[in-house]
């Protein structure tokens, strides 16, 4: 996917954090890993023995129908030939649908950052969840 195709994307998925822009996935396909299917992707990062997932989007059409536990696992299979011990993310506490994904591979809540997903509005403010898979733990 081209980072026009990527940003369109994930502006489709996401309404919170902001979009990201056509460059700023340019920028970040520099120096990131990008798994991809058919309207669906992953990015994720490395950094010596830790990995991150930054972000994945379906497309709606795509969903339920098993891509992203696909896309998730490829990149632990990817992180696990590389030598990773854990692979981190952060996730908003109220999206349920992305809670129970990443608790099917065993990740679970090592934190939480408070209003980390600004609204307009303050009091709509949404905490992060920072969820951690430990690989040496998980046999994929
Ligand atoms: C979260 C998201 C990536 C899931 O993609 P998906 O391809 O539909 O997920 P899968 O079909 O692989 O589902 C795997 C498991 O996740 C859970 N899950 C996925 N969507 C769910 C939903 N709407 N409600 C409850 N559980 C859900 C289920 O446990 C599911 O297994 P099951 O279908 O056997 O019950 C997708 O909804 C999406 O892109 N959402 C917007 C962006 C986002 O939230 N990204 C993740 C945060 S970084």
């Amino acid at each position: 996917m081209t980072p026009v195709e990527l940003s369109t994307l994930h502006h489709k998925c996401f309404s919170r954090p902001r979009p990201w822009s056509p460059n700023e996935f340019k920028h970040l396909l520099e120096s990131c890993f990008l798994v991809e299917r058919s309207n669906a992707f992953l990015l994720g990062r490395f950094t010596f023995d830790d990995a991150e997932i930054l972000t994945l989007a379906v497309s709606p059409s795509e969903r339920r129908k098993g891509v992203a536990s696909l896309l998730v696992k490829d990149f632990l299979l990817r992180a696990t030939k590389q030598g990773v011990n854990r692979v981190t993310l952060e996730v908003a506490e109220d999206n349920l649908p992305a809670l129970a994904l990443y608790d099917s591979f065993s990740f679970i809540s090592i934190g939480r950052r408070e209003g980390y997903y600004k609204s307009t509005n303050k009091q709509n403010n949404v905490a992060a969840l920072v969820l951690s898979c430990d690989l040496s733990l998980t046999k994929q």
